[in-house]
């Protein structure tokens, strides 16, 4: 791990389960951001529905619906697609969650956050 990173073992991403949550320091003191893995892929996106910007996980790590089909914030219900953030349901239908970079080699799960910069902008 260096600053610009936060890895995680392969094993500890389930398909469809509990998301991993991580702090976003750069982003402020409370934000975190978190990864699941969907139909095999891990996908990472800053923790804040695109409505407004409060946490979607309704218990911590708990990003999927009943269904395991979508993404959905706790508060005002919105739907986003796991493998690319955009709402298609809800308040900010149409908007996305932010992306951060996130690969898999070896058996981790590799998050790399100097490409929350771009996704930023
Ligand atoms: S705060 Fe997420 S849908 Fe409203």
């Amino acid at each position: 791990m260096t600053d610009n990173t936060i890895v995680f073992k392969s094993e500890d991403l389930q398909d469809c389960a509990k998301g991993l949550r991580f702090p976003l320091p750069a982003l402020g003191e409370f934000t975190t951001g978190f990864v699941v893995r969907f139909h095999g892929k891990p996908y990472a996106y800053v923790n804040q529905c695109a409505h407004v910007p409060v946490e979607l996980d309704w218990n911590e790590g708990d990003f999927f619906t009943v269904q395991k089909d979508y993404l959905i914030c706790s508060t005002h219900g919105a739907h986003y697609r796991p493998d690319n953030g955009f709402c298609v349901m809800g308040p900010c239908k149409g908007r996305s969650l932010k992306p951060i970079a996130v690969i898999e080699q070896n058996h981790e799960i590799i998050i790399n956050l100097a490409s929350l910069k771009d996704s930023l902008k």
